[in-house]
């Protein structure tokens, strides 16, 4: 199997781009599932039906978000009727919507995507790693799933780490989202499972992790009432492709990158 897992959407010119990508790099990258992190794709914070639906439409199987998920109101409805758009599954008692999904594509295909939010530095929930092995032990490669992806989503690499070895043989692949920027350490853990700490956004690299320079610099300044806007310059994607074999562990993985100022891959 070929799966895509697309970094953090910011803002609307990187939305965009992935919209009027996403159905070219199906057929481009003979994919059998695509996932994208949504979670900063309205204005840097959160995201909308509108946007959900339109990245649905351009050929995303899930979308998973993080600690943004709740910033626009409106996606508060719209999560409890959409299986499809996951927020963290440690999140606490009573949040709507869901954390983890199963979807199946035209060939039978099985993809189980898991959104777990880190703890680290993190807004507090409940415990990263008890709720990955609950999702791990329910729902089990080859039994449940043809490939399960987890989106790991927090600041320390550390944790992310941690939680990808916890995972080594149980999950296809383990990747990081959230700090924006993606890291040269992807690789196949010694169990099979494809690993990246954090593979960075889809944005315009110009900038603070997607928000204009000039203001994120003014802050770290301390210069006076600085209001963070996206970047709105040529966006890169970035993402991680990873190959599969028939019991779901990875046989291959590559780096996504493509437009903007990052190297393409
Ligand atoms: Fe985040």
């Amino acid at each position: 199997m070929r799966v895509l897992f697309l970094g953090d959407i910011v803002g609307r010119m990187a939305r965009n781009e992935v919209i009027r990508q996403l159905p070219g790099l199906r057929d481009e990258l003979a994919l059998d599932f695509i996932v994208v992190n949504c979670e900063n794709a309205a204005g840097g914070f959160g995201t909308t039906p509108k946007i959900c639906d339109a990245l649905f439409a351009a050929g995303a199987d899930v979308l998973t978000t993080g600690n943004h998920v709740w910033d626009k109101k409106e996606i508060i409805d719209y999560i409890v009727d959409e299986r499809r758009l996951l927020r963290p599954l440690n999140m606490i008692e009573g949040a709507p919507g869901n954390g983890i999904v199963q979807v199946r594509n035209a060939a039978g295909l099985r993809l189980v995507v898991v959104n777990i939010m880190t703890n680290l530095f993190m807004a507090p929930n409940n415990p990263s790693f008890t709720a990955l092995n609950d999702a791990l032990v329910r729902n089990k490669l080859v039994r449940d799933a043809d490939f399960i992806l987890v989106d790991v989503h927090g600041e320390a690499t550390s944790e992310k780490m941690a939680l990808g070895h916890y995972a080594d043989g149980r999950a296809s692949l383990v990747v990081g989202t959230h700090t924006h920027i993606p890291t040269a350490d992807l690789r196949i853990l010694p169990g099979g499972t494809a690993y990246q700490t954090d593979v960075g956004m889809c944005g315009d690299y110009d900038s603070v992790i997607g928000m204009e320079k000039q203001a994120a610099m003014d802050r770290f300044l301390g210069r006076g009432n600085t209001r963070l806007s996206v970047a709105l310059g040529p966006v890169t994607l970035a993402g991680i492709l990873v190959e599969s074999d028939n019991v779901g562990l990875a046989t291959a993985v590559h780096p996504f990158r493509r437009g903007g100022v990052l190297a393409a891959t």
